[in-house]
């Protein structure tokens, strides 16, 4: 029979050695394989004694609410908007994500996207791939070095894209609206358009969620100009995604590298015509070395949680 810490909702499918270790040791109940989740919740929800899920797949509260002995949930990724934080806390349900491991991996993403976007990187590669060569030369891209990145959100992860970006000779600033950090020498701007305004590329990694909905909108899109780029690696949710594709469709910005989207994975139709856009399918922490430690992460939590009652990496809710 299995003990009351068995029994373990898996939200979606998980990393290949998280979903073998979890097996090796409960009960395991995939959330996907199941037809019916709320049917299914109703008749074997109070036996869920943990949910583990991923940044993606969330967890919605109707759900949870038939499981009424669920005491943790470890979350696979270090951004937490697809679960509904005030409820976990007003039930006493714990959260652990997966900070720090992916920082590296996710700003070599928004460096990969700025280096994209200014020298038309997979744009020259579908011209060479077309036969266009032969025909025509290839029109010329914008330097990094020199360059204004403007970052929104100097977090673990924006501090990372501000040392790879420094290391390109960019000029760094960064947007607080609570004033700037005390330790950090970088360019403080507490007004989002006057960031936009002075940055070439404005680079988007704020954790999504409804305090920082739509945070780039038509203004600030107006603000960054023209011959500046945006650059999200955050939520799609961060950006208003219908004054995007119109702010490139008029020409007010220069283009954009995105690897989240509003709606993912479906990704507006204009955005797919667009030669100035570079497009993810949400990759930013996406390599084998940090998927395998952001796993391990998961697992740990979830053990330590079962072991002591502590996790390794909670959330503050
Ligand atoms: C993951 C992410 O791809 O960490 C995050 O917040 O967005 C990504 O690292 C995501 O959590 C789902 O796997």
């Amino acid at each position: 029979m299995i003990n009351s810490k068995g029994n373990v909702l898996v939200w979606g499918p998980m990393h290949a050695s998280l979903m073998q270790s979890l097996e090796e040791n409960y009960s395991v109940h995939k959330r996907w394989e199941i037809a019916d989740i709320q049917e299914w919740a109703r008749l074997h929800g109070d036996s869920i004694f943990a949910v583990v899920t991923s940044g993606v797949y969330g967890a919605d509260n109707a759900t949870l609410d038939l499981m009424p002995n669920l005491e943790v949930i470890t979350s696979f990724g270090v951004g937490y908007d697809a679960v509904d934080s005030a409820y976990l806390a007003g039930r006493g349900i714990q959260l652990s994500n997966t900070p720090n491991v992916l920082n590296n991996s996710v700003a070599e993403t928004a460096l990969a996207l700025m280096l994209c976007v200014s020298r038309r990187i997979s744009q020259a590669e579908r011209f060479v791939r077309a036969g266009k060569w032969q025909a025509a030369k290839f029109p010329l891209g914008n330097d990094l070095h020199a360059k204004v990145c403007g970052i929104v959100g100097l977090g673990k992860i924006g501090q990372t894209i501000a040392k790879l970006a420094s290391a390109f000779d960019m000029k760094i600033a960064y947007y607080r609206a609570s004033g700037p950090y005390a330790d950090v020498g970088y360019s403080h701007f507490s007004d989002l358009q006057a960031l936009a305004t002075v940055a070439d590329y404005l680079v988007i990694i704020v954790p999504g969620g409804p305090e920082t909905k739509h945070l780039i909108d038509r203004q600030v899109l107006r603000a960054l100009g023209p011959t500046s780029f945006l650059i999200n690696v955050a939520r799609g949710s961060v950006v208003d995604e219908a004054a995007l594709v119109t702010a490139l469709i008029e020409q007010e910005i220069g283009g954009a590298g995105l690897d989240v989207f509003e709606d993912e994975p479906n990704v507006p139709d204009e955005l797919l015509q667009m030669d100035n856009v570079v497009l993810l399918p949400h990759i930013g922490s996406g390599t084998f070395e940090t998927r395998q430690a952001m796993a391990d992460l998961v697992y740990e939590n979830l053990k330590a949680y079962v072991d002591n009652g502590a996790l390794v990496t909670p959330v503050a809710l």
